[in-house]
C-alpha cells in the first residue's frame, strides 16, 4: 500500500503557517475595523440561527478555521434548550489541519470536548469538491444552514464556482439556506480599513501588499490571496449558478471621502452578508415544508456519517462508504481515506488517499 504525497499547495501551507497566530491576531486583537465587522457578522448569524432553531438543523460551516462558529454554536447546544433539542450536528470543513488542530483546542477549551464526534464534527477537505451531500434519503426533513464567513469565498481563487454550483445542487437544494459574508472592494482604498488594516498584521498577510484596484485582487508575495468583491459583480456569480439572495446585509465599515456633497466623509461597508437559496424556493416556502414535529431517530454520528460522500466518484443518492476507525473506503471506486488522529479527534481526511 502506499500513501499518495503531494507537494502541499502555497494557499494551504500558507493557511498551516499563520494557524498558530490567527487567534491572536485576526480574532482576538483584530485592527479596529476587522473587529468591528467580526462583531457584526457574530451578531448576524445569531440572528439567522436563532430565527431558524425552531426546526432540526444541521450547522455546516466551509472554511471554519480555528473554530470561531463550532465553538460559539456548540456552547448554545449547551446552554440553551432550543440548540440543545433542534441543532442536531455542527459541522467545520477545512483544507489545513493546522487550522482543524486549533479549533480543537478552541472547542477542548470551552468545554466542549463531550460533544466532538458526537454532535460537533471535523473534516479535511478542499472546499471546492466538499465530500458533503445533503441530497441523500433521510437527510431532506432537516434544515441545513451552510456559512461561509470572514471572506473565505475570496480566499478560494480556483474553483469558486464549482463550490457556489455545488452549494446550491447539493447543499441547499433540500431545505438549506447558505450564508455568505464577503468584503467589498470599495472598502480596499477606505481611511481606516481595508489594505490599512490589513497591513496591520504583517506576520500574516507578509509585506508588501499587492493590490489591484481592477480585480480587488490582494496577494503577497508570501502566497497570501482574498478577492474582495464589487457587490453586483459578486451577486452575478450567484445568481448564475441558479441562487438566489433572499435577504442582503450590509457591515459596518470604514470612511472614503465623498467627493461632492457634504459630510466630507461618508462610511462604505466592510463587507456584506448574503443569505442564499436555491431560485424558486424562498426562505419562507423552505422552513414551511420543514415538519415541526419530525421526529429524527438517526444519531448524530449516524446522521454525520450519512451526509459524507466520496469526493472522487461522487455517487448521486446513494451511500457507498464504509466506515472503519483508521479509514473510510469508497465501495464505488475503491478509494480509500484516512482517518487521522487530531489533538486526540477523529478526523477523516478527504484530502489524503490511499490505495491498495
Ligand atoms: C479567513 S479564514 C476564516 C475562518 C473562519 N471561517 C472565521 O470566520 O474565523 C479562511 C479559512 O478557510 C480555509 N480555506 C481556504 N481555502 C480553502 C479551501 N479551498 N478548502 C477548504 N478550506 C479553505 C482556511 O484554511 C481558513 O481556515
Amino acid at each position: 500500500m502506499h500513501t499518495n504525497k503531494k507537494a502541499k499547495r502555497p494557499e494551504l501551507e500558507f493557511w498551516d503557517r499563520v494557524a498558530s497566530i490567527y487567534d491572536e491576531r485576526v480574532i482576538l486583537h483584530p485592527p479596529p475595523m476587522m473587529h468591528e465587522y467580526e462583531l457584526w457578522e457574530d451578531e448576524q448569524l445569531d440572528l439567522i440561527m436563532w430565527g431558524m432553531i425552531e426546526n432540526k438543523t444541521i450547522f455546516l460551516e466551509i472554511g471554519s478555521g480555528t473554530g470561531r462558529y463550532l465553538t460559539r454554536y456548540g456552547k448554545q447546544m449547551l446552554e440553551k434548550p432550543e440548540f440543545s433539542a433542534n441543532l442536531l450536528a455542527i459541522v467545520g470543513i477545512d483544507f489545513s489541519e493546522e487550522m482543524i488542530r486549533k479549533s480543537i483546542i478552541n472547542l477542548k477549551a470551552a468545554h466542549l470536548e463531550k460533544l466532538i464526534g458526537r454532535r460537533i464534527f471535523l473534516v479535511r477537505a478542499d472546499a471546492t469538491n466538499p465530500p458533503i451531500s445533503f441530497k441523500k434519503p433521510g437527510l431532506n426533513a432537516i434544515q441545513k444552514i451552510v456559512a461561509i464567513m470572514f471572506g473565505t469565498i475570496g480566499n478560494i481563487k480556483k474553483g469558486r464556482q464549482n463550490l457556489l454550483r455545488y452549494l446550491c445542487s447539493n447543499l441547499l437544494n433540500t431545505n438549506g439556506i447558505g450564508v455568505i459574508s464577503f468584503f467589498n472592494r470599495h472598502a480596499l482604498t477606505a481611511k481606516g480599513g481595508g489594505l490599512e488594516d490589513y497591513s496591520l498584521i504583517p506576520e500574516i498577510v507578509g509585506t508588501p501588499l499587492q493590490w489591484n484596484p481592477k480585480n480587488g485582487i490582494v496577494t503577497t508575495g508570501k502566497k497570501f490571496f482574498t478577492e474582495w468583491f464589487e457587490y453586483e459583480t459578486f451577486a452575478k456569480q450567484i445568481e448564475s449558478v441558479n441562487l438566489e439572495i433572499i435577504q442582503r446585509l450590509e457591515g459596518p465599515g470604514p470612511k472614503v471621502p465623498k467627493v461632492f456633497r457634504l459630510p466630507l466623509w461618508s462610511k462604505v461597508p466592510r463587507g456584506y452578508i448574503v443569505t442564499v437559496a436555491p431560485k424558486n424556493c424562498s426562505l419562507r416556502e423552505t422552513v414551511n415544508r420543514i415538519s415541526k414535529n419530525e421526529k429524527i431517530s438517526i444519531s448524530p454520528e449516524k446522521l454525520f456519517q450519512k451526509m459524507l460522500v466520496c469526493p472522487k466518484c461522487r455517487p448521486e443518492n446513494s451511500d457507498t462508504l464504509v466506515f472503519k476507525s483508521t479509514e473510510i473506503s469508497c465501495r464505488q471506486c475503491g478509494t480509500r481515506f484516512p482517518i487521522k488522529s487530531i489533538n486526540g479527534v477523529r478526523v477523516p481526511d478527504f484530502l489524503k488517499t490511499k490505495k491498495v
